[in-house]
């Protein structure tokens, strides 16, 4: 499938709401450059836990220069902690700044053989791609989404309980809802997507029926 014109999708969404899931699969179909920008607050969130002392604006901004999707690869970025501290790092508005250059790039000129780009995290409907072709907001209730995000890293060798993951979900909308900084929120142009009782799959042909109906006017 080809389009006209390149398109762009914003999504915003909480934590482990299954946005990157569903970005995913909308980005296989319509052939989009992808970007999961959480990836890039958690990578500076790892480099901080890492190498404490050396952490500063100064080597994020160099970092950060010579960011590519390679460096968002690494399976370490995945776990609970890092989640948490990517929220903490992530209300610093010095911090944003410098990813944003690397987003706007991804969303606005994507690699020439994509139909365009699709982007998801807390700001990216408002912030990043304020003029994109599609906004939508993904969620789920709180337990749903603490037992999805359990279930996914249950697998890995460290002990996890239910309660803790529940506690941290909470943990990051608050911060993530009521920081000053790009504060998550659905804006009124954004379509509500609740997953909380659809399957993978019909949560991700509800989105396709809505944007085929779009792009097929
Ligand atoms: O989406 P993910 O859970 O990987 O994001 C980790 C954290 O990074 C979020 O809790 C949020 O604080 C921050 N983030 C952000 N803006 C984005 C994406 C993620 O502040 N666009």
């Amino acid at each position: 499938m080809r389009f006209k014109n390149k398109i762009k999708i914003a999504i915003d969404s909480p934590a482990a709401a299954g946005a990157g899931t569903q970005a995913k699969l909308i980005s296989k179909h319509f052939n989009l450059f992808y970007l999961d920008t959480g990836k890039i607050y958690r990578l500076i969130a790892y480099i901080k836990m890492a190498q404490p002392k050396k952490y500063n604006y100064a080597l994020i901004k160099k970092k950060m220069s010579k960011l590519n999707m390679k460096d968002l690869q690494n399976k370490k970025l995945l776990s609970d902690e890092v989640g948490t501290m990517a929220s903490i790092i992530s209300k610093d508005k010095k911090i944003r700044k410098l990813v944003h250059a690397f987003q706007i790039k991804s969303a606005y000129h994507p690699p020439k053989k994509y139909n365009g780009s699709c982007l998801d995290g807390r700001d990216i409907t408002y912030k990043i791609i304020p003029d994109a072709d599609f906004k939508f907001f993904i969620t789920a209730n709180t337990n749903t989404r603490a037992l999805r995000r359990y279930k996914e890293l249950k697998g890995s060798s460290k002990k996890i309980s239910f309660n803790d993951i529940l506690k941290s979900v909470k943990k990051r909308d608050k911060s993530d809802y009521n920081r000053k900084v790009s504060p998550l929120k659905k804006t009124q142009d954004s379509i509500l997507i609740n997953t909380t009782n659809l399957t993978k799959r019909a949560c991700f042909l509800k989105i396709k029926q809505i944007m085929d109906r779009k792009l097929k006017a």
